[in-house]
């Protein structure tokens, strides 16, 4: 796709647009997926100049890229960045956008899609947003033609229920919902999407994707780093709204989903969001009974982290689905900073096998393990399915547990998988909504939390203590055991 485009990134001296936006955007020039000019002005409070952005951004695009970098593509990509310095909150940045905007569309007498990607801290939101209004930009030169704006915008989105209503508000009353795209970027890795391929392209998996046959499911986001530069950002926020609220809730969404009729961004998002609905609430009162929160030993000491937090760097937390589908099924969900590795990983268990009729056994049943069928999202992408065998040998009895592997790299050699953000941006550009969370996916994923982070203000959730290295707090074993299960990752 060689049509031209405008991309504005407002944080544009910020993380995201350094580790992933510039990296993303060379990878798809570089695949041919997007034209070799396109036009981005980065938008920053940062008094630099523009070849200074530029010197920042050839920096993080060659670390990202490594030996797949090229000069002489980065140069004619170099030549379409802008980059403007000024507050967010000031009307005359948006003037200089509308000139320079309009200016780029003279030259190439078109109106141009224009893209305006909100990476900022989300406090800045509602303000560029206004502006964006104000000023028309939002309009673009194209308005209700297909040449229509788009406007792309990170999560987090919102703090709770009122606060993401209110964001949404803002939103629709300046843009239509499909001008709107809400990142999250878990829905762009090839392993979530390929959990749909997964299911519906093989005969054997779906029959068996339901309470008749599955014991339960378990989704776990352990991250080996702590918060890093973000404890301004993350103190006060927690694990509970940064990853459940968004990512771990789409997993399970993706994960207990019914069959779509199509492929599409209307049909997706509908099992998507249905599947969100059947998660049975949790109130306040609950909370102490399914929800353990944890917090790595040192956290309080970490940068623009308050002494006294109560911040929940690890959450794990049981949740029921109503739906004919899952009833009585438990979904256990995991996730923590400083834990003892990174991986991302869903699981099935399924239903033991009947190996006893009264007192006859097959095999001796504590031997027989359940059937596991877990989809490594990252790393080393691959899905795996735990069998039960008989060890070589004489006996009959000895059984043991191994596992199915298919992994990508065996599959597919050491070709990385494109990264999210490459996916989502391309998406973007070419209108493709799927990928990106609706209007009431937000809503409904935000009514499951809200109530959680009410109950967690009680004290029947104490915030416990682990190490580095732990896979999150002892307390988030019993949660688990108590069903007489356990938490499980390859
Ligand atoms: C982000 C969270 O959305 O996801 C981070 O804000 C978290 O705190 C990250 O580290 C995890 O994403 P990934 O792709 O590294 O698993």
């Amino acid at each position: 796709m060689n049509s031209p485009f405008i991309l504005v990134i407002f944080g544009a001296t910020g993380d995201l647009t350094a580790r992933k936006l510039m990296p993303a955007i060379y990878r798809l020039v570089k695949a041919g997926e997007i034209t070799q000019e396109p036009f981005i002005i980065g938008v920053g409070r940062r008094d630099i100049t523009k070849s200074q952005f530029h010197s920042m951004m050839e920096e993080s695009v060659r670390h990202a890229v490594k030996e797949d970098f090229d000069t002489a593509l980065w140069k004619k990509i170099v030549a379409g960045i802008d980059y403007q310095m000024g507050l967010f909150e000031d009307a005359a940045v948006y003037n200089r956008l509308v000139t320079k905007l309009e200016a780029f569309d003279a030259k190439l007498k078109a109106c141009v899609p224009r893209f305006f990607y909100l990476a900022t801290p989300p406090e800045h939101y509602e303000v560029i947003l206004k502006h964006l209004d104000g000023s028309k930009l939002a309009e673009g030169c194209g308005q209700g033609t297909t040449n229509y704006t788009k406007v792309l915008i990170e999560k987090p989105f919102g703090k709770d229920l009122e606060t993401a209503r209110t964001l949404d508000k803002l939103l629709a009353s300046i843009f239509e919902e499909r001008q709107i795209y809400r990142i999250d970027h878990y829905l762009g890795k090839e392993t979530v999407q390929n959990l749909l391929a997964f299911r519906f392209a093989n005969g054997i998996f779906e029959p068996t994707w339901n309470r008749n046959f599955i014991d339960h499911v378990q989704i776990t986001l352990s991250e080996e780093t702590g918060v890093g530069k973000r404890g301004a950002f993350y103190d006060g926020v927690g694990a509970l709204r940064d990853v459940v609220q968004n990512h771990m809730l789409q997993m399970l969404a993706v994960t207990a989903m019914d069959q779509p009729v199509a492929f599409d961004a209307t049909s997706i998002r509908d099992m998507r969001v249905k599947a969100m609905q059947t998660i049975e609430l949790i109130g306040p009162e609950d909370v102490g009974k399914n929800v353990v929160r944890g917090q790595y030993e040192g956290y309080t000491g970490e940068s623009h982290v308050d002494a006294a937090s109560q911040t929940e760097t690890y959450v794990a937390l049981k949740v029921m689905l109503a739906s004919e589908r899952w009833k009585g099924v438990p979904f256990y969900l995991r996730t923590g900073k400083k834990l003892g590795k990174k991986v991302s990983e869903i699981s099935l268990h399924y239903k033991k096998p009947i190996v006893c009729t009264g007192d006859l056994c097959l095999f001796p049943e504590p031997k027989v393990l359940r059937n596991v069928l877990a989809v490594r999202i990252e790393p080393n992408e691959g899905i795996v399915l735990r069998v039960m065998v008989k060890q070589p040998g004489l006996g009959m009895l000895d059984l043991t547990a191994s596992m199915m592997h298919f992994t990508y790299r065996e599959a597919f050699g050491n070709k990385e998988n494109p990264d999210a953000y490459e996916r989502l941006l391309l998406d973007s550009i070419r209108g493709d909504q799927t990928l990106f969370a609706r209007t009431d996916e937000i809503e409904t994923s935000w009514k499951l939390v809200t109530p959680l982070l009410d109950g967690c203000k009680n004290t029947q959730t104490p915030v416990y203590i682990y190490k580095h290295g732990a896979i999150g707090p002892r307390e988030a074993d019993a949660l688990i055991e108590k069903d007489k299960r356990s938490w499980f990752l390859i």
